[in-house]
């Protein structure tokens, strides 16, 4: 092997380098402009004052003497869009995004994520790269729940972030689904703090419309399945259309009852909610969510092959 020269070893690492260097934290990813989430009316209206305070000259904000909020997090149950959120606000903003996944750091770093959360801010700062800290529960617990030896690393992980928190100027985002396990001085730390809660009515209707496609399902049917499905995050609601349209094929071929009641008594049986809070008529009453599903215009047009 050729020694390096010392010319190479003097000059400042390359960009690439540095990116490459933050890989071992998290997956560097560019998002692309996928379909936003589906959100109720006041997160959907704070993510817009967002965006385009981020896109507006900071000359303009120093006008009134203020900055562009870099720091955020979204909390909110399991499944409702907080890492999709993510990329997409990425996206928009045409920035690379670093997804840490914090369990990751604690995990691959014990005893010394206090310092790895120091060298991931101090790379970070020096290429343009949102920071997002998933699941940020796993390294941000509230330090009076940290006893005994885990919890000391805890509690310096915590200082530690809390002090990146204060340095750090560019974007840092973070989501978690347990607000009430987060450090309070670290949730402080965070301008934006959004929560991304389960859909009202009318956004959950948008979102069985979206994951029906390409069905061609009648709206009155879509009102029904979204009444059936009431409580239900976007992800569960994901998953039970998709097994619809995947019903639709699977279900010929064995012969199947194709009813509207027969196609979501199966899914009913081979999907359950997660165990967390009211379960969505459909598991909770399935006998009359199934009947209220028996009226409605069934079935669906199949797309055309290609
Ligand atoms: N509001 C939404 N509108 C449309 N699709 C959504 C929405 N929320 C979630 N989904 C879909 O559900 C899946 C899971 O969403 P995502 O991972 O963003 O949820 P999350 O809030 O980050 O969950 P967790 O708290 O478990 O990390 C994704 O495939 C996403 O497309
Ligand atoms: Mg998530």
């Amino acid at each position: 092997m050729k020694p390096t020269p010392l010319s190479d070893l003097l000059k400042p690492p390359s960009l690439d380098a540095k990116l490459e260097a933050l890989k071992q934290y998290g997956d560097l990813r560019m998002p692309d402009e996928s379909e936003p989430p589906i959100l109720n009316p006041p997160v959907r209206e704070a993510l817009h004052q967002l965006m385009l305070e981020l896109s507006t000259p900071p000359e303009e904000l120093a006008l009134v003497g203020v900055k562009a909020r870099l720091r955020g997090i979204f909390d909110g149950p399991p499944g409702t869009g907080k890492t999709t959120l993510m990329h997409h606000i990425a996206a928009r903003l045409g920035l690379p995004m670093l997804v840490v996944e914090a369990a990751n750091v604690a995990s691959k770093y014990v005893n010394q994520s206090a310092e790895q959360v120091a060298k991931l801010f101090a790379l970070a700062r020096e290429v343009d790269v949102v920071l997002f800290l998933d699941e940020l529960d796993a390294l941000a617990t509230n330090r009076s729940d940290n006893s005994g030896s885990v919890g000391q690393e805890g509690n310096k992980v915590v200082i530690a972030l809390l002090q990146m928190l204060d340095r750090h100027d560019g974007m840092v985002f973070a989501a978690t689904n347990r607000r009430d396990i987060i450090d309070p001085a670290i949730w402080r730390r965070f301008q934006v703090q959004m929560t991304v809660d389960l859909p009202e009515p009318e956004q959950r209707f948008a979102i069985v419309k979206r994951y029906s496609k390409p069905l061609d399902i009648d709206d009155e049917t879509i009102g029904r399945i979204s009444a059936v499905l009431e409580g239900a995050s976007p992800a569960l609601i994901k998953n039970v259309m998709e097994s619809v349209r995947r019903d639709q094929i699977i279900g010929p071929k064995l012969k199947q009852d194709m009813s509207i009641v027969a196609v979501f008594r199966r899914i009913a049986a081979s999907s359950a909610p997660a165990d967390e809070g009211d379960q969505p008529p459909l598991w909770a009453r399935p006998e009359s969510a199934l009947a209220y599903l028996a009226d409605a215009p069934w079935p669906p047009a199949l797309p055309k092959a290609a």
